[in-house]
């Protein structure tokens, strides 16, 4: 991409002219980011900004045609030019096509990186009108996408620079139908603002007068820390409004996501325990905030021996980081059935194993942002998040004051994956308008959202599994221990919810799955995609091949041979009784399984060495919601006036789409066509709790309450009218039908008198998953609903370099009922290019590589084809017997991977990510070893 012009010597004052989207427009400040000035001069901020680095490609516009971050362009080098921002494209016959093709392939999932890539591709084919998918993916590398695995990105440029005849050759997107929304594959309801722009995210609100909030950061792994002068810092300082620390809170200074685990203050008190916990926030104007060099704040830091690594910690000398919590761990996990020692003793092969697995940084492009303004006693908090009655009680408990007080209403997200379930932005947000009784605005830096919030837990695991000499599993003992660090934000779920899955879908009569999650000094880890499953499935499912390897069984038949079936008990000891679909996931991958591993033998036995392939298969299940908890969601619909249908409902969407395939579910239940909806969606004021978007739970239970209410509303509908449960229904234009062998009977609404919410009739359901709690041993039925799926993964290993690249991931899950297949094959994408990144690149070290140059995701060439096969064995409690995809999509890619790359060249690598320079590593220790042996 280009990125530098020259600057006119003394431009800095004088106005620059210039061009966007067909427009005169000037500004100051030769020097200025051009991102700024789009976002915050002209208004335009479909411009994302994701790393203000260069990195992310977010913020990509056209310069004279060209792409360019207009995050390193200053504004004097764009004098005289031409600039095309995404709000520009539906002008340019390519750039409205590709926001078409965008929304039918299901190209935007949370729409953070849609307006960078849509640039990105309008240059590239309006220089090349027929590209290939290798061009393509060169064209869009610059540009970052955490949710989709790009794929569908993929397939829509190709499709918008197709010609006509192409795209029929190709077939076409399914439309919209009237006969039913469930198993269609709309576009999703809210895609139109992902792809024009003007989708509001959490930096995109700018309240006239609004301040900004930054906060000051401890810059050690521990440290003591002592103020200096606060006041005479905002005295001397014209702009300032106002310091903040812990002596500001109002409320009670304690929060966290699970209530009886809350140790989190907003600002440390005398100490912090670990790098990037806040110390106190500048309130003021934003471009004084701006110029403020941290370094200048009245703070001195006295470091401390910090704990890092989980021995240390639980070292019986180690200082506890909470006192009440011995031996720094936070809590443990334990599931136990049956004779685990006897029956390993006895069992014919037994294999085991030590597993590591590194922090991974969530990287959505979009860092968190919000804005605040007190109204009255209480205050509004707009900002980007996935749970916002959990936020509104935490705010609430923080300024001392009811919940009703706190409205919560929460931005697009762009990007969540777990981290956006507990609080950033919204504690200094609330704090600061309170106290200044201003609005007031904070946009995370990138490096501030690496270095403060939460990641994915470090595993180290153990493991020990038996089988007798024809394959059937008898027993498996699993330990692990997980880097939770300074706070335990989601790690009581971690060590929860891994005992249960860590045997995978699979018959293991004998079991003893024991967790522990230990605090350390370093960033929170907390809830990422999984909760902790994710790192058990790397292990159990390499130590499963190596079992399958000992007895002499195909590793696909293996797995066949011991998964779990309707009628067998799990680790809990729960039976489902019906809907366990994991036999067909690996059934459905059966033959593709047998022609890859012939494709690479085949290509094995021609290579000469330099280039290895191999296949790797591995499965999964994921409990849906939460584990043995109540979990509740509820939706209300209204019939309006106008024959239109409001649908509350409070999940919020993260990009996985609950937006659309909640409609979807109510619009069959209630027998009316999407279009007659009028989608309200989270806000605290305005829609029922929902809960929190994660564990896949917004399908299965958000979609459950939809469906209640749904059944409710027409049963209410069909009472007024004709009584019969077959009617059709019909409504708009004021009025609503039911038609009935031929007769059509109409209410007029426009005169009916309205309810307490505004609604001629209104429907409101409840749905919480039937959960029983598990005993000390474990034992219950933690969930209603699993997911299960199972991936297989080709792929070639550079020998002389280590590198792995994967050359295509078959992905078969069970979701019950695929509600909408286009949004599942995109969240199965996605779990496969975070699954992929797991496996091969991704580990964060707090304290280094703070940005997306140094911390790497794949990008539009990491990603292979990705076949998604759905399996629909129905849920006998999910709407119409859907199952939640969301995490399950994640689980099995990088064991898989793993396999293939031990199925490759024969080497089995114990600390993940399987980076170049471990597996070039672990190939030289084993031909050193195949030397000497
Ligand atoms: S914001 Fe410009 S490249 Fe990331
Ligand atoms: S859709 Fe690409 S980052 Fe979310």
């Amino acid at each position: 991409m280009a990125t530098t012009r020259d600057i006119p010597v003394g431009a800095e004052s004088s106005s620059i002219a210039f061009r966007v989207n067909g427009n005169e427009v000037t500004t100051t400040g030769s020097a200025r980011r051009l991102s700024r000035v789009l976002r915050e001069d002209l208004g335009l901020t479909g411009t994302k900004v994701g790393c203000d680095a260069g990195d992310c490609g977010a913020c990509t516009v056209l310069l004279d045609g060209d792409p360019v971050c207009a995050c390193l362009v200053a504004a004097g080098q764009v004098a005289g030019c031409e600039i095309t921002t995404v709000e520009g494209l539906a002008a340019l016959p390519t750039g409205f096509r590709l926001q078409k093709a965008f929304l039918a392939h299901g190209a935007a999932q949370c729409g953070a990186c849609t307006p960078g890539m849509l640039v990105a591709a309008t240059a590239l084919i309006e220089r090349n009108t027929s590209p290939t998918e290798g061009e393509v993916m060169d064209a869009l590398g610059g540009v970052l996408c955490r949710c989709t695995g790009y794929r569908k990105i993929i397939s829509a440029v190709l499709d918008a620079a197709a010609t006509p005849e192409e795209k029929k050759l190709s077939g076409t997107i399914q439309a919209a139908s009237t006969n039913g929304a469930v198993g269609r594959r709309l576009v999703r309801l809210d895609g139109q603002k992902k792809v024009d722009g003007s989708e509001i995210f959490g930096a995109d609100e700018m309240p006239a007068g609004a301040l900004t909030v930054r906060v000051i950061r401890c810059p050690y792994h521990r440290a003591r820390f002592q103020f200096g002068d606060l006041n005479a810092f905002v005295r001397e300082r014209a702009g300032i409004v106002s310091v903040l620390t812990a002596k500001d809170v109002p409320g009670k200074d304690c929060y966290g996501v699970i209530p009886l685990f809350a140790d989190q203050r907003v600002f440390a008190h005398r100490e912090a325990r670990h790098r990037g916990e806040a110390v106190a926030a500048i309130v003021g104007e934003t471009p004084v905030v701006e110029a403020i060099d941290p370094a200048t704040f009245p703070v001195v830091w006295e470091e401390l021996p910090a704990l890092k690594e989980i021995d240390e910690a639980l070292a019986a000398d180690a200082p506890r980081i909470h006192h009440e919590r011995e031996d720094n761990v936070l809590v443990r996990g334990r599931v136990v059935r049956g004779d685990v020692e006897r029956a390993l003793a006895e069992a014919a092969i037994t294999a085991e194993g030590d597993y590591e697995t590194g922090f991974v940084e969530h990287a959505y492009i979009e860092p968190e942002a919000g804005f605040a303004r007190r109204v009255g006693d209480g205050v509004e908090i707009q900002a980007c998040t996935q749970s916002p009655y959990m936020d509104r009680a935490d705010m609430a408990t923080i300024l001392g004051i009811a919940p009703e007080k706190v409205r919560i209403i929460p931005t697009a997200v762009g990007g969540g994956f777990g981290s956006k379930l507990d609080l950033s932005v919204q504690t200094f947000l609330a704090l600061a308008a309170w106290h200044t009784g201003r609005p007031v605005r904070m946009v995370y830096s990138r490096t501030e959202s690496i270095v403060s919030t939460t990641k994915r837990h470090p595993a180290r695991m153990r493991v020990r599994a038996g089988c007798s000499r024809d394959g059937k599993l008898v027993a498996m003992d699993f330990a692990a221990d997980f880097n939770t660090g300074a706070y335990s934000s989601w790690g009581p779920t971690v060590a929860a919810r891994v005992p249960v899955h860590a045997s995978g879908p699979y018959y293991v009569p004998h079991y003893r799955a024991l967790t522990r999650a230990v605090h350390t000094n370093l960033v929170p880890a907390g809830a990422f995609r999984g909760f902790g499953v994710p790192q058990a499935a790397i292990a159990q499912e390499q130590l499963y091949d190596e079992l399958a390897d000992r007895v002499g069984m195909d590793r696909l038949e293996f797995r066949i041979l011991n998964a779990l079936d309707d009628d067998t008990p799990t680790v809990t000891g729960q039976v489902m009784g019906e809907g366990v679909g994991i036999r067909a996931c690996f059934e459905a991958l059966r033959p593709k399984w047998h022609d890859a591993r012939e494709r690479a033998a085949e290509f094995n036995s021609r290579s000469n060495g330099m280039f290895r392939r191999g296949v790797g298969v591995a499965g999964m299940w994921y409990g849906c919601g939460n584990t043995s908890l109540p979990n509740p969601s509820t939706i209300r619909i209204g019939l309006k006036r106008d024959g239109r249908i409001a649908l509350h409902q409070g999940a919020v969407d993260i990009g996985q789409g609950s937006n659309t395939i909640v409609t979807q579910i109510c619009a069959d239940a209630l027998g009316a066509p999407i279009e007659c909806f009028d989608l309200i969606s989270g806000d605290t004021a305005i829609t029922p709790d929902c809960g929190k978007t994660s564990a896949s739970r917004q399908t299965l239970v958000t979609g459950k309450a939809a469906h209640m209410a749904g059944t409710q509303l027409r049963a209410a509908v069909l009472a007024l009218t004709t009584g019969c449960e077959c009617g059709r229904l019909i409504f708009g234009d004021g009025r609503v039908s039911v038609e009935e062998n031929g007769n059509r009977h109409t209410i007029t609404l426009s005169e009916m008198p309205l309810d307490q919410y505004g609604y001629v009739i209104t429907a409101e359901a409840t749905f919480d998953p039937p959960t029983s709690p598990l005993d000390e041993n474990g034992q219950g039925s933690p969930y209603a609903v699993y997911g299960y799926g199972a991936h297989m993964a080709e792929i070639e290993v550079d020998v002389e370099l280590g590198t792995v690249r994967v050359l295509k991931v078959t992905a078969a899950h069970d979701v019950g009922r695929a509600i909408n297949p286009t949004l599942i094959e995109g969240q199965i994408e996605g779990g496969v290019a975070q699954g992929l990144g797991m496996a091969l690149m991704e580990e964060f070290f707090p304290g280094k590589g703070e940005n997306l140059h140094d911390y790497l995701i794949p990008s539009a060439g990491d990603i292979p084809p990705v076949e998604s096969i759905l399996i629909e064995d129905p849920s006998p409690i999910g709407p119409f017997g859907a199952k939640g995809i969301g995490e399950q999509a994640v689980i099995p890619t990088a064991p898989a991977i793993l396999n293939a790359l031990h199925d490759a060249v024969g080497i089995r690598l114990r600390k993940i990510p399987a980076t170049p320079d471990r597996v070039r590593a672990a190939i030289l220790a084993k031909q050193k070893g195949e030397l000497r042996g």
